[in-house]
């Protein structure tokens, strides 16, 4: 049985989750969501958010991590996600569940449970685009 530790936007960054695999038990991790919008993140910006990524995805204690991708435009979730992979990124995470009021309203996490259609668009268009 594996033990992923859940991704919580907040709460759960890299010191976290550094500390929380350190301790030990957990087979995997996710970042923190990185919210795609208009543009196309930097490197940096990246980094920020999983900075495992410049670790081949390992936390220091060598346990997974995946990068966690937050939006409604598949064609910029898409570049994004090529961008990630790009900085090192191996797994791609899509945030469909955070019921959060200021997220739902710019169209971001289980609001988009609505649109089944839109999530099929979004996986579609992202599975074609990656790796
Ligand atoms: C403070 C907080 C922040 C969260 N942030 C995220 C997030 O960034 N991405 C995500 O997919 N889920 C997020 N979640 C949802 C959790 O990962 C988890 O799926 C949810 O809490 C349900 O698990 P539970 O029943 O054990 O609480 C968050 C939950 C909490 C409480």
């Amino acid at each position: 049985m594996q033990l992923i530790l859940a991704p919580m936007q907040g709460l759960v960054d890299d010191v976290m989750r550094d500390l929380l695999t350190r301790i030990g038990g957990f087979d995997e991790c996710v970042s923190e969501f990185v919210r795609i919008t208009h543009t196309v993140h930097s490197r940096p910006t990246w980094l920020k958010y999983a900075p495992e990524i410049a670790n081949r995805n390992l936390t220091p204690a060598g346990v997974p991590c995946t990068v966690q991708l937050l939006g409604s435009d598949a064609a910029n979730m898409a570049v994004n996600a090529l961008e990630a992979v790009r900085f090192g990124a191996g797994k791609i995470d899509l945030n469909f569940g955070c019921p959060a009021p200021t997220v739902n309203k710019h169209k971001g996490g289980a609001v988009l449970l609505k649109e089944p259609e839109l999530i099929h668009h979004i996986v579609r268009t992202l599975r074609d685009s990656l790796p």
